[in-house]
């Protein structure tokens, strides 16, 4: 995204309705960098900023009203602000925000997530998708003895080392297509070039080679059920996911599931109960909290027994589990997050992608969207890709990027602003306002398409 342009009219016209976002902007930059606390958030000419968020829409500072669908990136399940979490936060800010000291509705809490993830015996709480990968990835490292991991070339699991490795690959870099090369990011240490096998999603074969050929060194494979980051959302093909587990358990690896994005989203047991696999390890995050945070690690009863006070590895941090998020997330889980919450979310869903498919027929455009329930991508290439490589050799990215920004101006934030994220459909977002939004992609496209960039 940083080395991207939008059209110059664009540009203007955004500048044009963005001007108390660019002082703020020009003030935010005097002592933060690229005046955002996440690089994702950056964008050219400059991010806008936010006043406030509510229900389904997001306002900014110069007062425009957004269709908010980047739902932080995902978090948000039920919408900005839901009345039940509010309420649960209200209540409990009165009470304590922090005990350091276990209470009961983290039991409750956790009792949810075994209904949910019944093969799993034990979880732990954290702050961050970022925090709850590094100790899966440690916890399975103790568990098996064993020093290496296995991940998917392009996918994005945060901030910790090992999962740095061959997170976003320019084509230079990429390697034989059944070997792809580990590429470090900036600040890794070198060994992890050892330490991490990289295959990419979809190729059970190259998968099957690496395993024969450094079985005994691994200890677990992480991945993304779905991917959803850096690529829009690609799908498990010809039931790769069931057959990644069976290799996995052939070889005595664990299933490290990045169930980040995919917790809650595809249903009440996540990616797990959609595809009907039994991980050793699960990570969950973002929507767990409903826009609190609070992420959650997933383990058998023998993996717990690594975990201190039962083994080694101590499961550490002032704020896990703390009494705001965990309230929050009991009442996301109980009174948001029902199986009929998750019927209707999916069903808003499919309502959207449809539509979306229906233009598309409509206008007769050589794009796709590609969705399961709430959560998909247009993706503006010709097939559904099937990994990584696929994307980044076929994606038409001028349209992909215009197209952003012309729902923008339509006042729909149909992702966020970098490349290769999905959209995310709330329980806030009710079949009028997706009628608006749909109406709103309608028009975009066909402008687009007049103007040739799609
Ligand atoms: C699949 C996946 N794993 C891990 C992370 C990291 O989570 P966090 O940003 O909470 O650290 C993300 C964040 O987008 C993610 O999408």
């Amino acid at each position: 995204m940083s080395s991207f342009r939008y059209a110059e009219e664009s540009i203007s016209m955004y500048k044009s309705i963005t001007s108390k976002s660019s002082k703020l902007y020009r003030r935010a930059v005097e002592a933060n960098p690229g005046g955002v606390h996440s690089g994702f958030r950056w964008m050219h000419p400059y991010p806008f900023y936010v006043r406030k968020g509510s229900g389904p829409y997001i306002w900014d500072v110069d007062g425009n009203k957004y269709i908010d669908f980047i739902m932080g990136y995902g978090a948000l399940i039920a919408g900005h602000s839901p009345k039940e979490i509010v309420e649960a936060i209200k209540n409990q800010v009165e009470e304590g925000t922090l005990y350091t000291m276990p209470f009961e509705l983290q039991i409750e809490l956790v009792e949810e997530l075994v209904k949910r993830y019944p093969m799993l015996k034990g979880f732990r709480f954290s702050n961050t998708g970022t925090e709850a990968i590094m100790h899966a990835i440690k916890i399975a490292k103790i568990y098996t003895n064993k020093n290496k991991i296995i991940k998917i070339e392009g996918s994005y699991h945060g901030g910790y080392d090992p999962v740095k490795v061959s997170e976003f690959v320019r084509p230079d870099q990429w390697g034989d297509e059944d070997r792809p090369n580990p590429v470090v990011s900036p600040g890794v240490p070198d060994f992890y070039r050892e330490d991490v096998l990289v295959v990419q999603y979809n190729d059970i074969d190259s998968l099957e080679k690496i395993i024969s050929k450094y079985g005994d060194d691994i200890a677990a494979m992480i991945l993304e059920p779905v991917m959803m980051n850096n690529v829009g959302f690609i799908e498990p093909l010809d039931n790769y996911l069931r057959k990644v587990e069976k290799l996995l358990k052939r070889n005595g690896i664990l299933m490290i599931l990045d169930e980040v994005k995919t917790g809650f989203r595809l249903g009440y047991g996540g990616a797990t109960e959609y595809y009907g696999l039994n991980p050793d390890i699960v990570v969950l995050a973002k929507a767990l909290g409903g826009g609190v945070p609070i992420s959650a690690v997933g383990f058998t009863s023998e993996i717990s027994q690594v975990i201190y006070p039962n083994g080694r590895y101590v499961f550490s941090g002032t704020y896990n589990g703390n009494p705001l998020v965990v309230a929050a997330s009991y009442a996301n889980l109980t009174r948001i997050l029902t199986k009929e919450g998750h019927r209707r979310l999916f069903k808003l869903g499919e309502y959207f992608g449809s539509a979306v498919e229906d233009i598309i027929e409509d206008l007769n455009l050589g794009i796709l969207i590609s969705y399961i329930g709430p959560v998909g991508a247009i993706h503006f290439m010709g097939f559904k890709p099937r990994n990584f490589r696929d994307v980044m050799r076929n994606y038409n990215f001028r349209g992909y990027r215009e197209s952003w920004i012309r729902l923008f101006f339509r006042k729909v934030l149909l992702r966020g602003p970098i490349d290769g994220e999905p959209y995310f459909i709330s329980l806030a977002h009710d079949t009028d306002i997706l009628d608006e939004s749909i109406e709103k992609i309608h028009d975009s496209f066909r402008e687009l398409r007049r103007e040739g960039y799609i």
